[in-house]
């Protein structure tokens, strides 16, 4: 979809950027030419991620652990980035979720969550923004949101305030930013199933009928988020900014509708219903004449 160098010369960071969705993103930027730098609180992840990674792509990979929720710690590691030079993109992967009904969450519980995905967030943006308004440096931030910062979501209520938390932030750093040729976006997956987020948001693999509610009929494939991923980090779509883009195989949409459930039906229940609107119709016009 891409040329190789697409992305060649490209610094860019990506929190929890040694599993899962931020692993996909990683090795997709890597084999477009992109410089990394990977953090996240595992050592072992992170260094098994960037040997694969340079092995594969034979870019440069830095990691570090992090845990973004330590502000100080965030800025002083964005600090020795550019000590050396500055960033050119910046993903905000990491994240933390489990679902739990919500009178039975602890505000430990809230506060786990709401500290990685609202607070750390921030506290990576903020540091890597600031510095390229200092250096006169364009940059492009994409975060990892989901569809329920439109709809909300029970069961992930702190995530759910979170992310919409973040998604605001994407709109109004679009806005004060886009004169420094900032841009921020943000990107909404469905159900793109990974052993971090599956362990705490389908233990056990019950899926009651997830996969049922997105009119595709399939869990989203990795290519088609790194092909988004890439695209907005690239060169070419500026203008583009202040958005957040679902990638759900219309899974939000397709629930929101009031007549959402007669997609069920079949070719015979729909011949079955126009006969009964007909016979409807058809016995009101005898009642008038
Ligand atoms: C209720 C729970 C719980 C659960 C933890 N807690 N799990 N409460 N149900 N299943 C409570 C604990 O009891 C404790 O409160 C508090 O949360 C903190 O727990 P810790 O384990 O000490 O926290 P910590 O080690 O900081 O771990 C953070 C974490 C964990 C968020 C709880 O799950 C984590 O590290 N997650 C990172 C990876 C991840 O979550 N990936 C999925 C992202 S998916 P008390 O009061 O008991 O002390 C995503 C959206 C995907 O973001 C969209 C898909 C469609």
């Amino acid at each position: 979809m891409f040329k190789k160098d697409l992305l060649k010369g490209k610094r860019i960071l990506i929190t929890g950027g040694g599993t899962g969705l931020g692993k996909e993103m990683a090795n997709h930027y890597a084999e477009h030419g992109a410089e990394l730098f990977i953090c996240g609180r595992r050592e072992n992840v992170l260094k098994n991620t960037a040997d694969e990674i340079v092995k594969k792509y034979n870019t440069n990979v830095s990691y570090q652990t992090l845990d973004i929720r330590a502000s100080k710690d965030v800025d002083d590691y964005i600090q020795s980035i550019f000590d050396d030079k500055p960033l050119d993109g910046l993903v905000n992967n990491a994240a933390g979720n489990f679902v739990s009904p919500t009178k039975d969450l602890s505000h430990k519980g809230f506060d786990a969550i709401a500290n990685i995905v609202f607070h750390g967030t921030f506290y990576i943006t903020h540091s890597v923004g600031k510095r390229w308004i200092e250096t006169s440096t364009k940059g492009s931030i994409i975060s990892i949101l989901a569809t329920w910062i439109w709809t909300g979501s029970p069961y992930v209520v702190p995530s759910a305030m979170s992310k919409s938390g973040i998604h605001a932030m994407t709109q109004s750093l679009a806005a004060e930013w886009g004169k420094y040729g900032i841009k921020v976006n943000g990107i909404a997956p469905g159900p793109f199933p990974t052993k971090g987020a599956w362990d705490r948001l389908n233990p056990g693999d019950n899926d009651d009928g997830m996969m049922s509610t997105v009119p595709l009929g399939r869990v989203g494939e990795m290519r088609e988020l790194q092909n988004l991923a890439t695209f907005l980090m690239a060169d070419g779509c500026d203008y583009l900014t202040g958005q957040t883009i679902g990638l759900d195989g219309a899974q939000y949409l397709s629930g929101g509708g009031t007549f959402s459930q007669l997609d069920k039906l079949s070719d015979e229940d729909w011949e079955n219903m126009r006969k009964l609107i007909r016979d409807a119709n058809n016995k009101d016009k005898a009642d008038r004449s």
